[in-house]
């Protein structure tokens, strides 16, 4: 089973965990992307509280029935990839540049589950590079405030601004993201401190003691994991 397969029976596994009349908060990107074709393929009478633009336009273009956060009821069940998937489920999202919608989401559900392929599993976080989303104003000023950060941490490699063709891409909310190459993060919940006390930094891709459950698809099947 290649990865696509991997996530895509990840995403259909957790598709089955959503009963009719749930509130369901919709991950952002190619695995989450499998969840919301297979919560479609359903037909169940669920609203849908996406966290970005591009997976609203996916689950209305599949004909689930959208709200918005804050404008439903409480969000039952939120299911979402993950770039890395750590020791006690702790994470590394953003890679698809969704971070803040997305943890908006995941922190008002009463439920998180995590979809991934094999290869996202890691002993350690860090390999994949932390985005961090700064508010456009002043960017380069808080990219050097990161770079104090994270020298605090021993990581001595400054962030990136994230570009497409060229340009700097803006997320749903009109901010840029820096991607920290960090290795190895030792300390995940100190360092997500850190960075969040940077003024300008909105918000960053360590998802701790969110995840409840990840599914995560292997060669041999989808594979249920707890904290
Ligand atoms: C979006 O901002 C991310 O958090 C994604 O959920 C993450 O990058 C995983 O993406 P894939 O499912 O495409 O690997």
């Amino acid at each position: 089973m290649d990865a696509d397969a991997q996530k895509r029976a990840a995403g259909e596994a957790a598709a089955a965990l959503v009963q009719d009349g749930m509130v369901v908060g919709l991950g952002t990107g190619s695995t989450a992307a499998w969840f919301v074709r297979a919560l479609a393929a359903r037909g169940l009478d669920i609203v849908g509280v996406p966290t970005s633009k591009a997976t609203a336009e996916l689950a209305a273009s599949l004909g689930i029935r959208l709200g918005e956060l804050g404008e439903t009821r409480a969000i039952d069940l939120t299911v979402d990839g993950a770039d890395e998937i750590g020791p006690g489920l702790a994470l590394i999202k953003g890679g698809g540049g969704a971070l803040l919608r997305e943890k908006l989401v995941w922190e008002a559900s009463r439920s998180c589950v995590v979809i991934a392929d094999a290869a996202k599993q890691v002993k350690t976080l860090g390999k994949f590079a932390l985005p961090v989303e700064v508010t456009a104003f002043g960017h380069k000023t808080v990219q050097a405030r990161i770079c104090d950060v994270l020298a605090e941490f021993e990581i001595g490699i400054a962030p990136m601004l994230r570009r497409r063709d060229g340009e700097p891409v803006t997320t749903d909310g009109g901010n840029l993201i820096y991607d920290a190459a960090c290795g190895t993060i030792a300390e995940p919940a100190a360092l997500a401190a850190a960075l969040k006390s940077v003024t300008g930094v909105v918000d960053h891709g360590l998802f701790l003691d969110l995840a409840d459950r990840a599914l995560v698809g292997t060669p041999d099947g989808v594979v249920e994991l707890e904290p």
